[in-house]
């Protein structure tokens, strides 16, 4: 059974987290966030009141996508400071960096061994209190973390021990992203959805979860984007939490083993890189036959949830899902031709080749690395 994080929700959100901490007077907190946005979404001013009277050591000097240098600094940088609580606010990249820095102090040994070996975490760290700024990576719900060695992409994966203590939703910190920030995390969280659905992985309750996250994510991600609402905002971060709580059991699908190499090599940020080809692997898995077929439980059970999913993301009876999936994500603003993104025709059997498997067989349906290849010029 998967544990799932206490977690705050809501305009008291970050007031109950002021409760835990002052009945903890002794914590010495090792706060983990982003360069700039810490400042620019208001947590800055707001952590630098509440945190006034307790010793904090600030990381922040990573880039975006961890890297297993910046970690290890960050483990030493907590070591030395005997630091035995982290707070970790900013978004998945931020998260994900404390729960990496987290068990790479509490079990002393070489991060690359943890990497390569994740049963070699066989100690719980600090308690980790995870709060987003954007809505969209759901890494506050998740078990697992995402750092680059040399470019290729990891996923480091523990039950019990990754997975944060707490996740407090407070809104008002993703008041100041633009539009198209909101559009790439909001569609980061959407992807994550409608792969977890349909992911060979999936169970009756991420299914649950993951249908929540796409109906409010279609209705309210508009919202957000043309009228900046605030109570979308709030929907927005909630949705970005279900759809962690869907992943942490089905884990994602083609859409994102398809992304990484497009964020590594070419700098596409992962909620773009992901919404490239969502569509495109909607029409994909429809093609699921007994000889492609990855799910266990078989074709007509495939079948009957993409039937599920098109229910969910299609008004009208004359629309297919993957043409509403495409104006969807383009309607918000995203950019869908890799021609548009500074991706040459010369780079597409290099994108096939560094693409990650390990998120590709949990796809329902199996491809061919000509079949990528096929999808990635389609999208060219
Ligand atoms: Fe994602």
């Amino acid at each position: 059974m998967l544990k799932t994080p206490l977690f705050f929700c809501g305009s008291s959100a970050i007031f109950d987290l002021d409760k835990f901490l002052i009945s903890n007077p002794s914590v010495r907190i090792f706060l983990v966030t982003a360069k700039k946005s810490f400042k620019l979404c208001g947590a800055e001013e707001f952590f630098g009141k509440i945190l006034k009277n307790y010793f904090v050591v600030n990381f922040y000097e990573f880039d975006d996508n961890p890297k297993i240098e910046d970690v290890e600094i960050g483990i030493t940088l907590f070591e030395s400071n005997n630091c035995n609580l982290i707070i970790a606010v900013g978004g998945g990249s931020v998260i994900d960096m404390a729960k990496l820095v987290n068990v790479g102090q509490a079990n002393k040994r070489s991060l690359l061994s943890i990497v390569q070996k994740p049963e070699n975490i066989v100690i719980k760290g600090a308690t980790l209190i995870a709060i987003p700024t954007t809505a969209g990576t759901g890494s506050e719900a998740t078990h697992f973390a995402v750092l680059y060695i040399d470019k290729v992409k990891y996923s480091v994966a523990h039950l019990n021990y990754l997975l944060p203590d707490v996740a407090v939703l407070y809104s008002p910190f993703t008041y100041s992203l633009n539009s198209y920030q909101s559009a790439i995390t909001g569609i980061d969280a959407f992807a994550q959805s409608i792969e977890s659905y349909w992911s060979a992985n999936s169970t009756v309750e991420s299914k649950v979860f993951a249908s929540e996250a796409i109906k409010i994510i279609l209705r309210s991600l508009p919202k957000v984007i043309f009228e900046n609402a605030k109570d979308a905002r709030e929907e927005m971060l909630y949705a970005s939490y279900l759809s962690g709580k869907a992943i942490n059991i089905s884990k994602t699908t083609g859409a994102h083993a398809l992304s990484y190499p497009l964020t590594s090599y070419f700098n596409i940020p992962h909620g773009h890189a992901v919404a490239l080809t969502l569509a495109e692997w909607f029409d994909f898995n429809l093609g699921v036959s007994q000889e492609n077929i990855e799910d266990m439980r078989g074709v007509s059970y495939v079948k009957e949830i993409l039937l599920e999913l098109s229910e969910l993301i299609v008004g009208k009876e004359s629309e297919t899902a993957s043409t509403v999936l495409r104006s969807f994500i383009q309607s918000i603003g995203i950019e869908t031709k890799l021609s548009k993104l500074g991706i040459k025709e010369s780079d597409i059997s290099f994108l096939v080749r560094n693409i990650n498997f390990e998120r590709l067989n949990n796809n329902p349906v199996r491809i061919s690395s000509e079949q990528i290849k096929e999808m990635l010029f389609r999208i060219y």
